[in-house]
């Protein structure tokens, strides 16, 4: 992932695995973007609204870029140990918020889209590839067991389809295999980009029917988490014999009793994103990349 930089811990409290977020304003980003940097090239200029987002703030400050060797070698030793590693919580790709994104130039995307979007945040390549970690570390977790994947529709259909894919990848090559039932389900808890407080679950077979077996939840983004939780309560009345939830993104709120599942892709700013499924009032999820939505673009699909 040419994007990824480490951010070792020099002036965090906190160790974070890797991070595609550079502070992109200051003389420091610009001399490092011209001087060929592969983790900083394609990065487009950042905007007004940007720059002041990137003012010092309560999160920690830069770390002066790193070779890309070095964020390598953090990536796979974080934790210190393999099984460490493996097991996915707290340990996704962290995108700061500074990060500036790609500049849309770079990719293809929908004409019908052009105008509508601010930046790419994390481009279709990288989301596979993570995810085929991701799939990695839940068959090393949880290999040799019979589980049902619990799709969370609209939004998990393409990590889902991905996730499934790898792991039966995985379980086709190697001694460990997971033999694998789907299912879905349809929740509906958002009104343009705010959360509504009542949340739908509608279609997929009766939930009675996960009664004692190993539920693998896969969701495409927990933002408050408020979802995921109702969710899980609904599931945890039938007693399934385990429930792990994987997402895709997590969202960076400011709530102190953020959710966090047991497996995530990236973990994001707190910015309304779109593509790879994920939806503004049901467009966008015919892009492939992630993306910000512009204002243009939630004026023109508002409802
Ligand atoms: P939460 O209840 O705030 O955690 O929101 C979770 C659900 O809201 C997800 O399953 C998504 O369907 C939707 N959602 C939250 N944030 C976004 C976003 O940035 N883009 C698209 N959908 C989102
Ligand atoms: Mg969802």
């Amino acid at each position: 992932m040419t994007a990824c930089l480490a951010r070792p811990g020099r002036r965090r409290a906190h160790r974070r695995p890797c991070s595609l977020g550079r502070r992109g304003t200051g003389p420091k980003h610009r001399g490092a973007a011209s001087s060929g940097s592969p983790q900083l090239a394609g990065r487009r200029p950042p905007s007004a609204g940007e720059q002041r987002r990137a003012q010092p703030g309560p999160r920690p400050g830069p770390a002066p870029p790193q070779p890309l060797g070095r964020a390598r070698r953090k990536m796979a030793g974080q934790g210190g140990s393999g099984a460490e590693a493996r097991s996915g919580g707290g340990r996704g790709v962290v995108i700061s918020d500074n990060w500036p994104g790609y500049s849309l130039d770079l990719f293809t995307y929908p004409q019908h889209y052009y105008g509508d979007l601010e930046y790419v945040l994390i481009p279709h390549g990288i989301i596979v590839d993570r995810t085929e970690r991701l799939a990695k570390d839940i068959m090393q977790d949880i290999g040799d067991n019979d589980i049902v994947v619990l799709c969370v529709l609209k939004g998990g259909y393409k990590f889902c389809a991905d996730l499934v894919e790898h792991i039966k990848n995985l379980s086709r090559n190697s001694e460990r295999f997971i033999s694998m039932k789907v299912d879905f389900v349809r929740l509906k808890s958002y009104h343009n980009d705010q959360s509504m407080q009542d949340m739908q679950i509608m279609g997929g077979d009766d939930l009675s029917k996960l009664t004692g077996k190993n539920v693998l939840i896969v969701e495409d983004i927990v933002g408050t988490g408020r979802t995921m939780k109702v969710l899980l309560n609904n599931i945890e009345k039938c007693k399934p014999k385990m429930i792990k939830v994987a997402s895709l993104l997590v969202k960076r709120t400011s709530r102190p009793d953020g959710y966090r599942p047991d497996y995530y892709g990236f973990e994001i700013p707190d910015l309304f994103v779109v593509g790879y499924a994920l939806d503004y009032n049901e467009h966008f999820r015919d892009l492939n990349h992630i993306c910000v939505i512009n204002d243009h673009g939630k004026a023109k699909y508002r409802v």
